[in-house]
């Protein structure tokens, strides 16, 4: 079963979560990214979020052609600059990101760049995981259009939603899981990279885990 399909209508997990099997059947209306995007602007299945967004943080897709990318990043949810700006990770953690895939030799422009939320939570609160069910219907619609050869995911938020509410970051990083055929290579946040600092843990461990996404794609 592909990603998309846990998420389509009739999965048992989007019918525990009320507005979540709306969202996987929109998703899965849509043929092209541009049709997601339109979509996914319009969504207020989170009436909280939709509140109080500034804008909707659809993701980055290559530009100049069909959405595809080799490469996949997920984060957790927009920040204050990324909801102001109407793009993923152009804060303080994503210029941290850009300079880490550009030494890993990975180029952010050939990449998707999405999120586990599309909308900024309040106060940049974690996302609540009925949330990250709700929006999980476009991220999955958006890693079918894109056919990603490997999922990064940052952080904890997004590695759960792979990998399973058990996980620690510190066992599953650095290591490809395969997941309904995707293969997931979890590693810390950009953030968790600045927080620890240039000597911590995280940084370390996110420098290294993109050079090994590289090297995996060649
Ligand atoms: N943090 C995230 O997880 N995503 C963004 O887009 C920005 C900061």
């Amino acid at each position: 079963m592909s990603l998309a399909g846990r998420g389509r209508p009739g999965g048992p997990r989007v019918r525990l979560v009320p507005g979540a099997l709306e969202v996987a059947e929109a998703a899965h209306a849509c043929r092209t990214w541009p049709e997601l995007a339109a979509t996914v602007r319009r969504c207020t299945a989170c009436p909280e979020l939709a509140a109080y967004r500034g804008q909707v943080v659809v993701g980055d897709v290559p530009a100049g052609g069909p959405a595809r990318a080799r490469l996949a990043l997920v984060g957790e949810a927009p920040g204050a600059e990324e909801d102001a700006a109407g793009r993923p990770f152009v804060g303080r953690a994503g210029r941290l990101l850009d300079g880490l895939l550009a030494a890993a030799g990975l180029d952010r422009a050939e990449a998707a760049v999405l999120n586990v939320l599309r909308c900024r939570p309040p106060g940049n609160r974690p996302p609540r995981p009925e949330e990250a069910t709700r929006c999980r219907g476009w991220l999955d619609r958006s890693l079918e259009l894109v056919q990603p050869e490997l999922v990064v995911t940052l952080g904890l938020t997004a590695a759960v939603l792979f990998l399973g509410r058990r996980v620690t970051l510190a066992a599953v990083r650095g290591a490809v899981h395969e997941v309904d055929g995707q293969r997931i290579l979890p590693t810390y946040h950009p953030s968790a990279a600045i927080r620890f600092g240039p000597d911590g843990v995280p940084r370390a461990a996110l420098a290294e885990d993109l050079r090994l996404a590289a090297t995996l794609l060649g």
